[in-house]
């Protein structure tokens, strides 16, 4: 089992906030709700009953016209525009490659030695792949349409389609905003949802699977060749087992990408403050989650019988048999374990990290920078999307 103790290079579980800052989030949360669940009673009380049916209609109007989207609102979901344009394009190199091919999707699919390879890990992975795609553009589009809707102007990351697409079948010829020709995988999460502790109060976890300098799509057709599409669970040779681990790496990839979307969404939702927007952010977050959750368990067949014991014959990444009797590791154990979320209170299955330092926005494009994600990319870029994640960041709920 290759489990190690370092800090994820994407630094998602580094730097925890005090006790007290925590505290300090939580009671603007829960503190302003419960001081106009306060102001709604007092004015009950003292008004007759004609008036407070009045008072209410008034105070819905005034509510329903006074949800406008603060700028902090708008910056992010400009924020969010982003960072679902970048999953979107991610999302449709994989399922060029290993896609379900449909009437809407007719150039997903194209790399058969690719789709076999994830077919290893559920016979259902072409499916869910394109479906996941789909998702990620229906977030991107909306939410830019959303902005529009509002007079705001729509996030465009045109410009950065700058990097080569992988000259393997499924590469195609678009030009790309993310790079999947080698990464470096932070696994961490996987451990992270084994645990009672949590990110938000200082705990930090190891690699699962150490995933470095990693392809996670196919990259040549020579060394991986595309033909190689015949059912094959144990790898019998060089491509085979190339193919095989790449596979397995982007199935840990898709969880990787999801749970940073699960913690992003819960994050940006404590500085929303339009109705609306939280709205936005909690529902598309929950599909975030729901994406994870579904990442989560085919990773797990990546490392377990029979396809543990794959090696990468060019990177050297390995996949151990994670069931070994511990519960940290049990592969079926895909639901997030109960883990300390607020001081004083019990346990709870929750979302972690949910604080800005370890899962706000300028945490999330620190974390894809570190997986390689970005490799390639202008300074401009780095610039622009650093700039929308501070504002994002910046943004505080009810001003
Ligand atoms: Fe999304
Ligand atoms: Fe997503």
């Amino acid at each position: 089992m290759t489990v190690h103790h370092e800090h994820a290079d994407a630094g998602a579980d580094t730097a925890a906030p005090s006790e007290q800052e925590l505290q300090k989030i939580w009671n603007g949360v829960v503190g302003r709700r419960s001081f106009l669940r306060r102001a709604g009673l007092a004015s009950a009380v003292a008004l007759p009953a004609g008036a407070v049916v009045a008072s209410s209609a008034s105070a819905k109007r005034r509510s329903k016209s006074s949800d406008q989207p603060t700028d902090g609102d708008f910056a992010i979901l400009r924020f969010l525009a982003a960072a679902e344009i970048i999953e979107s394009d991610l999302w449709s190199q994989y399922a060029m490659f290993g896609g379900q091919a449909t009437k809407d999707r007719p150039t997903d699919g194209q790399n058969g030695a690719y789709v076999a390879a994830l077919e290893n890990l559920d016979s259902d992975m072409p499916q869910y792949i394109s479906d996941n795609t789909d998702d990620e553009e229906s977030h991107q589009a909306f939410i830019n349409a959303y902005l529009m809707s509002k007079g705001q102007r729509p996030v465009s990351l045109e410009p950065f389609r700058t990097l080569a697409p992988s000259g393997a079948t499924g590469g195609g010829s678009q030009k790309r905003l993310t790079n999947l020709k080698s990464l470096n995988v932070d696994t961490s999460w996987y451990l992270r949802y084994r645990a009672v502790t949590n990110p938000d109060f200082g705990a930090t976890f190891g690699q699962a699977v150490t995933i470095k300098n990693q392809a996670v799509i196919s990259i040549s057709d020579k060394e991986t060749p595309p033909g190689n599409n015949a059912p094959v669970p144990v790898p019998p040779d060089f491509a085979h087992q190339r193919m095989q681990a790449i596979a397995n790496s982007a199935g840990f990839h898709f969880a990787m990408i999801e749970q940073g979307g699960s913690s992003l969404y819960t994050t940006m939702s404590l500085r929303v403050t339009s109705v609306e927007v939280l709205r936005i952010v909690v529902a598309i977050g929950g599909v975030e989650t729901n994406h994870f959750s579904l990442w989560h368990d085919k990773a797990g067949n990546a490392v377990a019988d029979p396809l543990d014991g794959v090696k990468d014959p060019v990177t050297g990444t390995f996949f151990p048999n994670l069931n070994t009797g511990s519960e940290a590791t049990q592969t079926n154990l895909i639901l997030p374990e109960p883990c300390e979320f607020i001081p004083g209170l019990p346990d709870c299955s929750v979302v972690r990290p949910t604080i800005d330092a370890l899962a706000g926005a300028k945490a999330a494009v620190k974390a894809l920078t570190a997986d390689g994600l970005f490799d390639g990319q202008s300074g401009a870029f780095f610039t622009f999307i650093k700039r929308l994640a501070r504002e994002a960041d910046a943004a505080e709920r009810g001003v």
